[in-house]
Formats: C-alpha cells, structure tokens, sequence
C-alpha cells in the first residue's frame, strides 16, 4: 500500500506566504494549519501592530477567511523575551507558537538567532523551556530546525533538548545550514528520531509532487508533512497529497491568477500585484510551462489590467 499523508502544514516563508497567499492556497487546500512569516524578537515586547502586520488573520481570531487556523512564529534567542513574547501572540489569539531555529539568513545568524542556535542545543532548550512556561501546557508549542549547522552531528541533541523542553510538535527541514536549499533533501536523517522522541514530527524540505511525498513519508518514517516551495509552484499540492486529487491545470490557475489581483484591493498597501504575480511565476514556472511564456509576456509590465490581459491571452492561446 502507497503511503498515505496525515496532517499537512503550510510553511512559513517570508515574504511570499503572507495573508494573501495563505489566504488563496488555504481556499483551494486543506492545510491543517498555516505558520506565519516570522516575527524578530530582539530584547523587547514587539508592539502589537507588528503581530498584526504579520498576522492580519488577528482580527478573524487567527483563522484564514476558510477556517484554516494560523499560528505565529518567533525568531529570537533571549530566553525572556522569547517568553514574553510568545505569551502576547497567545493573547492575540495564535493558535499556538512556533519557533525559527532555521533561518540561514546572515543578519540573523550574526545576532546569534535562526540556523545558528543549532549549535547550541542548551540554549534552544533554554529558551523553548521559557517559553513553554509563560504559555502553559495548554497551548501547542512548536519548533522549526535544520539538520544541523555544518552537518547533522548534533541532531539527537538538538531533538532532545526540545524533548526536554516539552514542546508538542517539531518540524525538520532535512538540510542543513550550509547546504542551504540545495537538492536533495535527506529525509532519512528524521526516522530514527520518530521513534524515539515523544514529539509529534513534521517532514520538511523538496517535496514538490505526490511521488516526493510518499518518498519522503517512507524515508522520514512520519506521515506529517510541512510543504514549502512545492506549494507555491503547484497550488493544489497539499490536496493532491491528501486526497489523490489531479494536478491544478493551466486554465484553472489562470483564474486563481486573477483572483490575486482582486485580493490586492482588500490587502495592505504594500502589496504590488505586478512584482508579487512576477515573483509567484518564478516558482510556477517549475510546473507549468505556460507560467514561463507568462512571466516572459509581464516581465516589463506594471498596469494591472495589461497583466490581467496576458493571462487571458496565454490562457485562450492554450485553448486554440
Ligand atoms: C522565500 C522563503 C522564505 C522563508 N521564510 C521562512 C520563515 O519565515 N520561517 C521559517 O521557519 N522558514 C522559512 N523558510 C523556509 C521554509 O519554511 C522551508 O523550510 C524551506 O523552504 C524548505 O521547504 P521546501 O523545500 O518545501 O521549500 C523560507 C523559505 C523560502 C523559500
């Protein structure tokens, strides 16, 4: 028997899976729940506008307008304010908390938060064990890694200590640091953890179509699956993993296209249709072969309604 997906989560990725998107993919898909971009916790209590900036769906109780509950993360490494900053996004109403242990980003790392934290399994205890006692046992408690910083010699320590600090979920993202989002994921670094920790475990990383997630269940030995990249390039994705359902064709992405340059009007006003469409093709572009024909017919284009134009005539192209 093929191996059958679980549950099902929409990775946090900043500055592309912002209200909008989650807002699109969680109307066509069903996420169990989504992990907003994250919110940067220095050395003070964040002002609750930046909370809603990221999270918008605040003022829907934290669910996307089709009831997929959000949850907020944090990236941080000051165990107090970590703490102090998890309780606020609970009173906002997150559906529990996250926490970005695997953000390779520089500014990051120099300021000693995301990917680099791995090197240093006690203060990830630290800081989750913090956290966990200013939420209570009652709110979900999550953690995102890599492998490792350089390699995956200190993952068992790393798992442990996020044992030990009792958080519920974790999500692995089956790289490295240094490895970046180089291909191939190594799935198989997770399964012995699966059996080992009291930890509900999420695969991540490279998992593009069905095929890549009945591989990844069967090397990671977890049906709980987060979805990144793969998501955006094909919009149905988490459906056609859970329910066998048939890859999103061209002429139904062309109305979702559509779509998005509706939601610009009820969304903020930093979002750009022309640059946000532009960067959403580059990933389509790796499933569909007329996004590429798109992306090339708007790449100089800013009007929206001579976007909206192109897309109807790639589309009607198509269909002759
Ligand atoms: C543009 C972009 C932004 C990202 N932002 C975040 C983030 O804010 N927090 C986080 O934990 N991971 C972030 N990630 C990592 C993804 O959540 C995910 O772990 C990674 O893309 C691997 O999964 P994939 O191969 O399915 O894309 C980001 C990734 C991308 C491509």
């Amino acid at each position: 028997m093929k191996p059958q997906a679980k549950k099902i989560i929409l990775a946090p990725m900043e500055g592309v899976a912002d209200q909008l998107m989650r807002q699109l993919l969680c109307a066509i898909n069903s996420y169990d729940f989504c992990v907003t971009e994250f919110v940067r916790v220095v050395d003070s209590l964040v002002p609750k506008h930046v909370f809603r900036k990221i999270c918008p769906e605040i003022a829907n109780n934290c669910y996307t307008d089709t009831g997929t509950p959000l949850r907020m993360q944090l990236l941080g490494q000051e165990p107090d304010w970590m703490a102090e900053n998890a309780l606020r996004a609970i009173e906002l109403g997150s559906h529990g908390i996250d926490v970005n242990f695997g953000c390779p980003a520089k500014a990051v790392n120099k300021s000693k938060g995301g990917a680099v934290l791995l090197n240093e399994p006690e203060k990830i205890y630290q800081i989750l064990s913090k956290m966990r006692a200013a939420i209570g046992n009652s709110n979900t408690l999550s953690a995102k890694i890599r492998l490792g910083f350089n390699d995956a010699s200190k993952l068992d320590e790393i798992v442990s200590a996020v044992e030990s600090a009792k958080v519920n979920q974790l999500t692995i993202h089956a790289r490295t640091k240094s490895d970046g989002y180089r291909p191939p994921a190594y799935w198989h670094f997770i399964a012995e953890l699966t059996e080992k920790y009291n930890l509900e475990i999420f695969a991540n990383g490279e998992i593009w179509s069905k095929n890549d997630a009945e591989n990844c269940i069967t090397q990671s030995q977890t049906a709980n699956l987060m979805l990144g990249r793969g998501a955006l390039a094909l919009p149905n994705l988490a459906n056609v993993i859970k329910f066998n359902k048939a890859p999103m064709p061209w002429s139904e992405l062309s109305l979702l296209l559509k779509r998005y340059s509706e939601l610009e009007l009820q969304g903020d006003k930093s979002f750009y249709f022309s640059s946000r469409l532009k960067q959403w093709l580059r990933y389509l572009k790796l499933q569909y072969p007329q996004a590429e024909e798109l992306f090339n017919a708007i790449k100089l284009l800013k009007n929206k309604d001579e976007i909206l134009h192109q897309i109807d005539r790639v589309t009607a192209a198509l269909e002759n």
